[in-house]
């Protein structure tokens, strides 16, 4: 059995680490989070995603502050000194305590011997203060690579996309249609003491004035509101849901985008909610569950129409694909240390592909929203271009809306520090007098 009471820090670093060898945090934390206190578990999650927010900056300064590498053995020293570091530089922590706490878990760590060593790198780290940070990717504490992807793909934006995913994401609900008006959320929240303001753009969002425990919201385990950003909420509002549509949402889990739609259409005639995840699609069981709505859940590789489609076509597709993730890295900093450049064309490749093997599923007429979490144009407008070039029956719709930049072939929205997260959008519907579209498919992406 684990030890319940491992000093806070020996289980961060034990975390990081895990995250350094290619797990994310959702998977290394929660291990984590066993083998501390109770009580200990918010500071564990803040030290976790505060090093991965300021990784980059952290090791770079560490790099320079260690006479030589630690060896593969010792490499979790490596991720405790990291911790000690950001909480010099970003926490409100006493430095003696920093120090004499960081000391004491090379013991704990089984590593006495370089309990020296971590000592006089922390003393000197104290002493002279943070060094010039000497590398773009140290001053903005991004990987390399994504600085300059981001730099190119948006000459006039880039620095503040870095900035916003520096910052921690405000918490955003989405008021149940079904249940409560915004409105009343909002005095219902006041009533409790919580101060909350209404999303600028999603009709349904409440912005929370200080992130708190969803059991504290009142009447979340009745299915008043659930916990959704106001970007994530934009994407059903495009889909233009009206009663009696069948309705596919083709990457669904945790399903916070089906039970969107269903609680803003209560008339539609089914919603099927496919994900590739046999481990997740419990989470949209439980969602669903917990708002009192009902859709079919499939576990399938939603490419892989021949599996699972019975030939009925859908009058609204909502195509929510995996991607980067890189408009959301203010909630999991971690994708900094995970995501590796080659990884963008790959899943370019398959957001491709799953568009062409869905479109055919799509009801001459219907309508298909893709939709991603990214701010890289190759996971995006590129798509959608590469898309309407190969299959005539697609049209882009124009999106009537105030909010996100015009790409030419869909809207982005970039995070924002005080508002929504990074999101893209693109509306495509299926013309009924196009050509064909049997060719598409053969064609491969290309990309
Ligand atoms: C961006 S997340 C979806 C978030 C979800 N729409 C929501 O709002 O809660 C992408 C999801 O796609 C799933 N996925 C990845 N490849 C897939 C595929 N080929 N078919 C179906 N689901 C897939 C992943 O398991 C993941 O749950």
């Amino acid at each position: 059995m684990a030890d319940p009471q491992l000093p806070v820090r020996v289980a961060a670093a034990q975390a990081l680490q895990a995250v350094e060898q290619g797990q994310s945090l959702a998977q290394s934390l929660p291990l984590a989070q066993a083998r501390v206190a109770p009580q200990d578990r918010p500071e564990l999650q803040a030290l976790c995603y505060g090093t991965c927010r300021w990784y980059h900056r952290l090791d770079s300064e560490l790099g320079r502050r260690l006479n030589k590498p630690l060896r593969p053995n010792d490499r979790v020293v490596h991720q405790l000194l990291l911790v000690a570091l950001f909480q010099l530089r970003h926490s409100q922590q006493a430095d003696y305590a920093i120090l004499n706490e960081t000391v004491e878990a090379c013991r704990v760590l089984a590593k006495p011997h370089l309990a020296g060593m971590v000592n006089a790198v922390l003393r000197a780290a104290q002493r002279e203060g943070e060094p010039d940070h000497g590398s773009e990717s140290a001053l903005y504490s991004h990987p390399e690579w994504m600085v300059e992807k981001l730099r190119h793909n948006w000459p006039e934006h880039w620095q503040a996309i870095l900035a916003a995913n520096n910052s921690q994401a405000p918490m955003t609900l989405r008021v149940n249609a079904r249940q409560i008006d915004r409105d009343n959320y909002l005095k219902w929240l006041r009533d409790d003491g919580i101060e909350a303001k209404a999303t600028g753009h999603a009709p349904h969002g409440i912005q929370l004035a200080r992130p708190l425990p969803v059991e504290r919201l009142p009447g979340f385990a009745d299915g008043a509101v659930s916990v959704q950003d106001e970007a994530a909420q934009l994407c059903t509002t495009l889909l233009d849901l009206a009663p009696g549509q069948r309705v596919l949402d083709a990457c669904a889990a945790p399903g916070g985008k089906t039970c969107a739609m269903l609680e803003q259409q209560p008339g539609l005639a089914e919603v099927i909610a496919i994900d590739q995840s046999e481990t997740r699609l419990p989470r949209i069981r439980e969602n669903l569950d917990r708002l009192g709505l009902e859709a079919i859940l499939l576990a399938a590789d939603a490419g892989a129409t021949g599996d699972w489609w019975d030939g009925r076509h859908f009058d609204r597709i909502l195509l929510d694909v995996p991607c980067s993730a890189s408009g959301v890295i203010r909630r999991n900093p971690d994708i900094k240390l995970l995501r590796r450049e080659g990884d963008i064309a790959a899943l370019a490749r398959i957001q491709l592909g799953l568009l062409e093997s869905l479109w055919q599923t799509l009801t001459p007429g219907g309508r298909l929203v893709y939709a991603t979490c990214s701010v890289f144009p190759q996971e995006n407008h590129r798509i959608i271009q590469r898309f309407l070039r190969q299959q005539p029956e697609a049209e882009l719709v124009a999106l009537p809306v105030q909010w996100g930049l015009d790409t030419g072939a869909g809207r982005q929205l970039l995070p924002d520090p005080q508002a929504q997260d990074g999101f893209f959008y693109a509306v495509l519907v299926r013309r009924h007098d196009g050509a064909p579209n049997a060719h598409t498919n053969d064609q491969g992406s290309g990309l």
